[in-house]
């Protein structure tokens, strides 16, 4: 995976592709670099490291170009170092190739492309790409781009520029995405068009292993077998949101913080008290076949699977529906039976995540109908799917997802709160529900305001290693998700378990040094908890417990308590939450970490 951006035009494309590319770090940060033509020759600049790296190399060299294609990294193949860096060359440096995704065949095309005395320099499966479009270009690039693509197997979104061709740039996707932002006598192509939203919203988007050849004042775009394709232009939805960090350190936090906002955007226009229902207003159509859904599978990968995972009990609770949750880049060996009236929600903050979309394409290709939830207008996700629900969260900058997380849970209450009215659920219990719906931003923002206690317990514990966190019911799940959180920002080893389960084998693990995070909100299961930290403690564990206000006892077996305000089990994921989200950024912080940007991750996953 990693981010692309290319600009044609005017306006230094210097300039414009490292604003662009900062934009797309969230897809990768190993290392950075750009390509364009000058003078008839192909310049280039890589950089080890993150956009910044690769801005302050450009400023000493001072280079200049007429056309910029740019790239942002996730390493696949090969280790991030300059060599392995994009944009890759031919050998006589006639041409600049970035690429996003995998080329799955790369090492039989190397090994062809050796044995006819072709040099590598570098680890990637990009660079074989290069070599062979040189290897057909005879002065028609888009020709040459077509006879490449014919070759290649896997995913991959690509962008060529050629020394004989300073006006152009050649793009071609396919399964990974590609858009072109038509401005006023410039153009840009970009992994992602929230990247230069500001200068345009004119869009146009390749799939298919479509090829377009770029110019500043004209788009033509080609099927695969060069076919002249009458492309659809789109206008880019995107809201304005501020995208600085505003007054804190970091933009996990400030995401963390902005909660109470980003919950009542979810429920905005989506409650009608009158009836104790949630509203969907792009599901209308849809109500009919709602009302006789019988099953539901979800789909999703990280976070967003967690999300899924205790909607799972939700919709099993309210709506009486059975649910089957899956890890998408699992589903895919299986081979889904589906009936009509199973319901397909997938569910991806970025909409670009390849696992979820392949799952995704395969669901749809035996007919099924897919509902996404997906934070990102213009995602791959939400053009793909039949309905998308967005979070209207605003961007999420930070790589670890966290308030996307509490908006993809508060629609999914909203629509376990649908599914259960259409069937058998009370109107007064509805309106119940809903209230406790309304009162979380409120909530939330107390939590908030107790960071210090928080911090204070993240500061004692900041030096171990190992941690458990137990949960039961939807405290599992959570549990799961307040592990991830400690695992990306930290390094540190979290495992989340279910806290009947810890007796059958992980309790081994327990000592001094290993700490616990007992979530115990839930009233169903609270006593149960309670015997599970006792063994924890029997065996010499700390506990820290995340617990509701009202529950005393815990106080007198924990170590240290996180008391949260009192919701309905149901809800009390979203609040628990918070505490674990606090917890492990102030860990993180404590340890000195790279909190937005943690070593390995991307935000956006975009390979298999
Ligand atoms: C990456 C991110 C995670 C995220 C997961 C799924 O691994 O680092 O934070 O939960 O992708 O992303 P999605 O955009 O599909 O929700």
């Amino acid at each position: 995976m990693c981010g692309i951006y290319g600009y044609v035009g005017s306006n230094n494309p210097v300039k414009k592709a490292i604003e662009g590319l900062k934009k797309l770090e969230y897809r990768g940060y190993d290392s950075a670099g750009i390509a364009g033509v000058k003078d008839g020759k192909i310049l280039s600049c890589k950089e080890v490291g993150k956009v910044s790296r690769l801005e302050e190399e450009i400023e000493k060299s001072h280079l200049s170009l007429d056309v910029a294609i740019s790239h942002t990294r996730w390493a696949t193949h090969g280790e991030p170092s300059q060599i392995n860096a994009h944009p890759h060359f031919d050998d006589k440096k006639s041409l600049a190739v970035v690429h996003n995704g995998i080329i799955e065949n790369y090492q039989g095309l190397k090994d062809e492309l050796k044995k006819k005395g072709v040099e590598f320099l570098s680890d990637t499966d990009t660079e074989v790409v290069a070599h062979l479009i040189s290897h057909f270009y005879k002065g028609d690039l888009v020709q040459a781009v077509k006879e490449t693509v014919q070759l290649l197997k896997g995913a991959f979104a690509l962008a060529i520029v050629h020394k004989d061709h300073p006006d152009s740039i050649v793009a071609v996707a396919h399964e990974s995405p590609m858009v072109i932002g038509i401005g006023n006598e410039e153009a840009f192509i970009a992994s992602d068009p929230n990247s230069f939203a500001p200068h345009t919203r004119k869009v146009v988007f390749l799939s298919n292993s479509e090829i377009a050849l770029v110019k500043k004042d004209k788009l033509e775009v080609f099927s695969s077998d060069m076919e002249r394709l009458e492309k659809k232009q789109e206008e880019l939805k995107v809201g304005v949101y501020d995208s600085s960090k505003g007054q804190f350190e970091h933009y996990t936090l400030k995401e963390i913080f902005e909660q109470p906002q980003t919950i009542r955007n979810a429920l905005s226009g989506k409650i009608n008290e009158e009836l104790g229902t949630a509203v969907f207003t792009g599901l209308q159509q849809e109500l009919p076949r709602l009302g006789s859904v019988s099953r539901i599978l979800i789909l999703a990968c990280g976070t967003s699977w967690h999300a899924g995972y205790v909607a799972s009990y939700l919709f099993e609770e309210f709506s009486r529906i059975p649910v089957q949750v899956e890890i998408s880049s699992e589903f895919r060996y299986k081979n889904p039976i589906l009936n009509e009236n199973a319901l397909v929600i997938a569910i991806s903050q970025s909409g670009e995540t390849a696992d979820t979309l392949a799952a995704v394409r395969e669901l749809k290709a035996k007919g099924a109908k897919v509902l996404a939830l997906c934070n990102v207008q213009g995602s791959s996700l939400a053009r793909e799917s039949d309905y998308t629900i967005f979070l209207n969260a605003g961007p999420e900058v930070g790589v670890c997802s966290t308030k996307a997380f509490t908006s993809q849970l508060t629609i999914l209450s909203l629509l376990a709160l649908l599914l259960a009215r259409m069937r058998h659920l009370s109107r007064d219990e509805g309106v119940r529900f809903l209230n406790h719906l309304n009162k979380l931003p409120d909530l939330v923002k107390s939590i908030l305001e107790e960071r210090e206690i928080i911090r204070g317990i993240a500061k004692k514990y900041s030096s171990f290693d190992n941690f458990f966190f137990l949960g039961r019911q939807y405290m599992y799940p959570t549990a799961l998700e307040g592990a991830l959180k400690l695992k990306e920002i930290s390094y540190i080893n979290a495992n989340g378990y279910p806290a009947g389960e810890m007796k059958h084998g992980p309790i081994a693990l327990i000592n001094p040094d290993c700490p616990t995070v007992a979530l115990t909100t839930n009233k169903k299961t609270y006593a149960k908890m309670l015997s599970n930290i006792m063994e924890v403690k029997a065996r010499k564990g700390p506990v820290i417990a995340i617990a509701s206000k009202d529950e005393k006892d815990v106080d007198r077996i924990a170590d240290d308590v996180i008391f949260i305000p009192e919701t309905i089990d149901s809800l009390s994921p979203i609040l628990a939450t918070i505490a674990t989200q606090l917890l492990a950024y102030y860990i993180a912080y404590e340890r000195g970490e790279s909190i937005d940007q943690p070593r390995n991750l991307a935000k956006s996953v975009t390979v298999e």
